[in-house]
């Protein structure tokens, strides 16, 4: 009904008329708060589980390419989708503003009851300024660009030029106004990425003139203060870095930072954190949706900073940006290496909570899915590519595309359908802090978590006659919902639960059941046992190492939810 209204007042007196309009906000802005163990993402006043997807960088450019995805995303279960909007798409000729995408994405969203997070497309996408209106790109006298140790300048606009802060804040600013005046009221854009994946590639900082003569100056108090004041706290690596050059709060930056390339890649990270700091700041005085970056990741066949985006925020230099760009929530990674865990692992720190911008949508993409929101209390998860669901078997699109009949079959598909079955109890003790989940592969077969007063063991789904046999991914998310109870979701795993307080040793399985949640109520299904749990038929055996009694079974079509309560015997 809100729709109408708003899209009756477009059709009737135009877009121009429509901002002078000033609209009604029936809920809050989305916003980051923290709530108990965590921070999370609140939309419409309530934690939000953000169950997301990215379309490929230019879907957005066309509302008639886009027009069939919407229905695809909603059977594919997501309920947010990360859809770019370039600086040259809205102001293809300087200083005239054209807001018809923008406008089309948000209609396209709330038609299909989906939430957006806008990517900035400005100044960066990749490195490179290949998303800068033409007028930007042809004008380099006026707008500086990075020259790298050859002499030469490449096409990446300088953080040092003052035109190109002025521009990308222009534009910026005037579609953050945008945002303010034609979604307050629906609040469908709720969350913004700043950028995509800055850093210089092919040198490890820019060698301009301004770049070079900041770069042999000192390094800056601000930064100095920050460190000095959080010293406890540095992600190690950065400590050490620091340290090995004798923890000095003044001096140029390779006195400060030793003489290697981390003190140019630290320089960078400083240099881009303060321009979009400004950025950011100047959109959030109009409209103060979270903001967060995404990060290009060391590869491991990378030789130092320049192979992969030199001055991004990769974990040596996060507390480079937080320093420098405080008005940055949350510095996010783009995960789309197999150990997946320890990236997430570097990235969730306590001033950085978690959010998956980019990573898998196959069989490996809802484990991710699982473990960042279980074990690290993501806000939310997005696989990239989301508009062609080639990318939902495996990241490589040629390999075939499912029929449009299977995709809700899909792995990720069926994650999120369980995900958002259980998103308010995830959400719940995501803050209270009762919540893990589980990745497993097979470097990593197994798992050990303590939680709500047992050893949870979590194995992948071993074949009774022929153990050998085991899947590529197994994962779960628990919940630690009573005294001796549990609510498990899983795929391709085994688990059992060893006491880890005073009294009998050994945990049977009281009851178990599965089942599934409609509207926020949990229906059980079969009451499981027999073949359909884990007999323990060897116990005596077992007990030596893990005194564990019977435990559950999830097989390779799920995930699905269990329920069980346990008891203790001795
Ligand atoms: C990472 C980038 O951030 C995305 O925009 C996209 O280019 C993907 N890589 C492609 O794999």
């Amino acid at each position: 009904m809100k729709l109408s209204i708003v899209s009756g007042r477009v059709a009737l007196f135009g877009v121009a008329l429509l901002a002078a309009i000033p609209a009604r906000s029936a809920q809050p802005i989305p916003h980051l708060e923290k709530r108990g163990a965590t921070t999370q993402l609140i939309v419409d006043g309530k934690p939000y589980l953000a169950l997301a997807g990215e379309t490929a960088n230019t879907a957005s450019s066309s509302l008639e390419y886009m027009e069939p995805v919407w229905p695809r995303l909603v059977r594919m279960n997501l309920n947010t989708v990360l859809v770019a909007v370039a600086w040259d798409w809205i102001e293809p000729v300087e200083g005239r503003y054209d807001f018809t995408l923008v406008d089309g994405l948000l209609a396209g969203a709330r038609k299909n009851n989906l939430r957006v997070v806008f990517l900035w497309f400005g100044s960066w996408k990749n490195g490179i300024s290949s998303f800068v209106p033409a007028w930007v790109k042809a004008g380099p006298d006026r707008f500086p660009r990075v020259r790298v140790k050859s002499g030469k300048s490449i096409e990446v606009l300088s953080t040092f030029g003052a035109a190109n802060l002025e521009a990308d804040t222009r534009a910026y600013v005037a579609f953050m106004r945008h945002l303010r005046e034609v979604d307050s009221a629906q609040r469908t854009a709720i969350m913004i990425q700043m950028q995509n994946e800055v850093g210089i590639l092919g040198d490890s900082r820019d060698r301009s003139a301004a770049g070079e003569a900041a770069f042999t100056g000192p390094v800056s108090p601000e930064l100095a203060a920050y460190l000095q004041k959080n010293r406890d706290r540095l992600y190690p690596e950065l400590l050490k870095t620091w340290g090995s050059a004798g923890f000095r709060t003044a001096g140029t930056w390779t006195e400060v930072f030793g003489p290697g390339r981390a003190a140019d890649e630290i320089f960078m990270a400083w240099n881009y954190a303060r321009y979009l700091d400004q950025v950011t700041q100047a959109g959030k005085a109009e409209y103060p949706l979270p903001v967060f970056t995404n990060t290009w990741i060391v590869q491991p066949e990378d030789n130092g900073p320049g192979d992969y985006p030199s001055g991004g925020p990769e974990p040596l230099v996060i507390d480079i940006w937080k320093a420098g760009a405080p008005s940055i929530d949350i510095n996010a990674p783009d995960v789309y290496r197999p150990n997946f865990a320890e990236w997430v692992e570097r990235f969730h720190r306590d001033n950085n909570p978690l959010f998956i911008p980019e990573s898998r949508g196959d069989a490996g993409g809802a484990a991710n899915a699982f473990f960042a929101i279980g074990q690290h209390a993501a806000i939310g998860y997005s696989p990239f590519g989301i508009d062609n669901p080639g990318h939902l078997l495996v990241m490589r699109p040629e390999a075939g595309t499912p029929a449009p009949t299977e995709l809700e079959n899909l792995p990720l598909p069926r994650a999120y359908a369980v995900l958002s079955q259980l998103a308010p109890l995830i959400l719940e003790h995501q803050a209270a802090g009762t919540i893990a989940g589980a990745l497993l592969n097979s470097e990593h077969p197994t798992r050990e978590i303590s939680l709500g007063g047992y050893v949870v063991s979590v194995d992948l789904r071993r074949n009774r006659r022929d153990p050998a046999q085991v899947p590529a991914f197994g994962y779960g998310i628990f919940l630690a919902v009573g005294p001796d109870e549990y609510l498990v979701a899983g795929n391709d795993i085994q688990v059992t639960f060893r006491p880890a307080t005073p009294g009998p040793s050994i945990a049977g399985l009281a009851e178990v059941w599965a089942g599934r949640f409609v509207e926020g109520r949990w229906v059980p299904g079969r009451k499981l046992s027999g073949d359909d749990i884990l007999l323990n038929y060897k116990l005596d055996e077992a007990a030596a190492v893990n005194q564990s009694g019977s435990g559950l079974r999830f097989g390779p079509d799920g995930p699905t939810i269990q329920r069980v309560k346990l008891y203790r015997y001795q």
